[in-house]
C-alpha cells in the first residue's frame, strides 16, 4: 500500500514543526508504523536532532528533488527501529534557484515520491512519510504541500498563534486549486502548552473556536526534555520515554492514525 504523506508546515519559525516531526515519527514507529522523515529544511534540525551527523549525509533531500537518487537510495536508518530519514544538506538553499525555470518545479518532491512504495525496512514498505518544512512558504514548502496527502499544522500556544494561520490556510487552498486537489488538513496540534500560564488556555480555546474539530485533543506541553533531547541526537522518546512530552507525542500518534483510518474508510 502507498504510504500516507503528511507535511508539517507553518511559515512561523520555532513553533514546534521539527520537534513534532521527530517525535511524532518516533511515536508512530513505536506503535508499529514504518516511517520515513524527509527533512527539506536547509537548517537540517530534524537530521541533526535525530543523530545524523553532517558528514554522514551521503545523499539528501536535494539529491532526491533533483532526481539524482531514489527514496530507497537516499533513506538512512536511525536509532529508532522502523524509522528512516532522508537528511537535509545546505544544498537545499540553492534548490529554488536551480529549478526556478523548470516546468515541474513545484512537483519535484511529488515525482520523487512516486516510487515511495519501493522504499522501506522490509517487504511491507513504508506506511507514513512525514515532511519537515522550513519556516517559509517558499518553493520547498510548496513542493511538500504538492506532494502530500495532508498537512499537519503545529501551532505554538502563544499570543500570536492565530496570526499567520490564515495565511497558511490560504496557501493550502491555493495549492489545492492549482496543484493538489486532494490535499486536506489532517489537524492542528497545539505545542508548548504551559499549564501555569492562563494565556496558553486562552489561546487554546481561541484556536478551537476558529478551527473546531481540526484541533487534536492531544496538546503538547512545554517540556524541557523535548528541548534537551536533540542535543543528544535522540528523539525525546528515546531520551526519556516517560516524560510528559514523549507521552503526549504517543497520544498524538494514536490520534493521527485514528483520523487516517476514518478518512480512508470514508
Ligand atoms: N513542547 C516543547 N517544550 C519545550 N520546548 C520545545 C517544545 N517544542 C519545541 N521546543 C523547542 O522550541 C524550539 C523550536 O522548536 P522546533 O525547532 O521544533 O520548531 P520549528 O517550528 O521546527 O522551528 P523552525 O521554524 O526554525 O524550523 C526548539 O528549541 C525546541 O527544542
Ligand atoms: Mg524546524
Amino acid at each position: 500500500m502507498r504510504p500516507r504523506i503528511l507535511t508539517l508546515a507553518n511559515q512561523k519559525g520555532g513553533v514546534g514543526k521539527t520537534t513534532t516531526a521527530i517525535n511524532l515519527a518516533t511515536a508512530l514507529a513505536a506503535i508499529g508504523e514504518r516511517v520515513l522523515i524527509i527533512d527539506i529544511d536547509p537548517q537540517g534540525n530534524a537530521s541533526t536532532g535525530i543523530g545524523i551527523e553532517r558528514d554522514a549525509r551521503q545523499y539528501s533531500a536535494y539529491d532526491l528533488m533533483t532526481g539524482d537518487v531514489t527514496i530507497a537510495e537516499a533513506m538512512v536508518k536511525t536509532k529508532v527501529p522502523q524509522l528512516g530519514i532522508i537528511p537535509s544538506t545546505m544544498d537545499l538553499l540553492g534548490l529554488e534557484l536551480a529549478i526556478a525555470n523548470e516546468k515541474d518545479r513545484a512537483f519535484r518532491l511529488r515525482n520523487a515520491l512516486e516510487n515511495a512504495g519501493d522504499a522501506g525496512f522490509d517487504d511491507r514498505g513504508l506506511s507514513y512519510i512525514l515532511i519537515d518544512c522550513p519556516p517559509s512558504l517558499n518553493l520547498l514548502t510548496i513542493n511538500a504541500l504538492a506532494a502530500a496527502d495532508a498537512v499537519l499544522v503545529p501551532l505554538q500556544c502563544e499570543f500570536f498563534a492565530l496570526e499567520g494561520l490564515s495565511q497558511l490556510l490560504q496557501t493550502v487552498e491555493q495549492i489545492k486549486t492549482a496543484l493538489n486537489p486532494a490535499l486536506y488538513i489532517q489537524g492542528v496540534v497545539m505545542t508548548m502548552y504551559d499549564q501555569r500560564n492562563n494565556l496558553s488556555e486562552q489561546v487554546l480555546s481561541d484556536v478551537k473556536s476558529h478551527m473546531g474539530g481540526l484541533v487534536y485533543d492531544t496538546v503538547i506541553p512545554r517540556n524541557v526534555r523535548l528541548s534537551e533531547a536533540p542535543s543528544y541526537g535522540k528523539p525525546a522518546l528515546l531520551y526519556d520515554l516517560n516524560c510528559a512530552g514523549s507521552q503526549a507525542y504517543l497520544r498524538l500518534a494514536t490520534e493521527v492514525i485514528k483520523r487516517e483510518k476514518k478518512l480512508r474508510a470514508a
